[in-house]
């Protein structure tokens, strides 16, 4: 046996928990007397083999079930187990991807020190009811010899188009391999990622695939930072500092709502805050939420408009976003 924590509580998972029964892996209930071990009713099948995970889902499909979808790099938190949640209410069949996507990571991120966490991830899977993780190898997802890549033009583009070229190519490439694998589903993605969202969308519409993707609204830590799990990158400073950033975003969310229009007040007014906290700044832009094309400053946004981030505070990169006219403010007051 060996020891492993999920969410800060002791438990234990059997030694070989990538490998099938599942059925035996171990997860923590609370008790009155404090945590103990016990078996999960819903322990989820894991498999690692692309045939195996198409069966399983055409099998649920034939037992009647709807197949619900999570596509994840794993390091789950709670961000990333709302959706499973969110899954479950439409899907009587939930599966969860765990793999760390390397197309999607440019040659100097962080691909090879993304925290890779299977053991902890299966366990909380297991604790919001997915019934089955995928986590396959990188050269099952990308056999020798593969040529193919999924591109989708103009969406893909401005924001992090710009700073992480490749990225959303990396991304509609394996998640349309999700979709090609999974068939007739709902799948779930987080607002959190909102460009990804738009691509997502745009590439199972052009593309035919019998996905119905939702969209699910970005989970936040008290303080109104976004769930990420990059946020383990943070020194204490560093944490203090990324606190502004959703203050930054309610503040261009309170403007609006005073009657704002101008792109280039709404844009100004988060700008000067991530200014005083990141490192550097990637962007910080007012777009069409819909179709992403850029404000320019003179002009005025419609009943909605997207205000997107990304910056660098010390070792990580952190995005976030609000869509004005549609999103409350992420955090109860500003300070400035
Ligand atoms: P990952 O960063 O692990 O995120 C998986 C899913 O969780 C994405 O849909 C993301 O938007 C969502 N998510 C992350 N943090 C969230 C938060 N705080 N609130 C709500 N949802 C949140 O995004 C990816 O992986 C990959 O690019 C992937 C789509 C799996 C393709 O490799």
């Amino acid at each position: 046996m060996e020891p492993c924590v999920v969410s800060g509580i002791p438990c234990q998972v059997l030694a070989d928990a990538r490998f099938l029964p599942a059925q035996r892996i171990l997860a923590c209930v609370s008790t009155r007397q404090g945590f103990d071990c016990t078996m999960v009713s819903r322990s989820p099948l894991i498999l690692d083999q692309p045939e195996a995970f198409r069966a399983a889902l055409d099998q649920a499909r034939r037992d009647g079930k709807r197949v619900g979808l999570v596509p994840t790099m794993g390091a789950l938190h709670e961000g990333h187990l709302a959706l499973v949640t969110e899954a479950r209410s439409r899907a009587s069949f939930v599966a969860v991807t765990v793999f760390v996507n390397p197309t999607q990571f440019g040659p100097n991120e962080d691909y090879s020190r993304y925290p890779r966490t299977l053991e902890r991830d299966v366990a909380l899977c297991g604790s919001v009811g997915a019934d089955c993780v995928f986590a396959p190898d990188v050269k099952t997802m990308y056999p020798d010899g593969e040529l193919t890549r999924v591109r989708v033009d103009s969406i893909s583009v401005p924001l992090c188009g710009v700073t992480r070229p490749g990225h959303f190519e990396g991304v509609a490439t394996i998640v349309a391999k999700y979709f090609a694998l999974s068939g007739a589903c709902v799948a779930v993605f987080g607002r959190k990622d909102y460009q990804q969202l738009k691509v997502i969308e745009r590439m199972a519409r052009d593309l035919l695939f019998p996905v119905e993707v939702v969209g699910f609204p970005t989970v936040r830590e008290p303080d109104g930072l976004a769930m990420s799990s990059r946020n383990r990158y943070l020194s204490e400073d560093a944490r203090a500092r990324a606190a502004h950033i959703p203050r930054a975003l309610s503040a261009s969310v309170r403007l609006f709502e005073a009657g704002e229009r101008g792109a280039g007040a709404l844009r100004q007014c988060a700008l000067e805050r991530i200014q005083r906290i990141a490192d550097s700044i990637d962007y910080v832009e007012v777009a069409d939420p819909d179709s992403l094309r850029l404000y320019e400053s003179g002009e005025h946004v419609g009943e909605r408009a997207l205000v997107a981030l990304a910056i660098r505070i010390g070792p990580a990169r952190l995005i976030d976003n609000v869509v004005l006219g549609e999103d409350a403010a992420p955090c109860g007051e500003e300070a400035g």
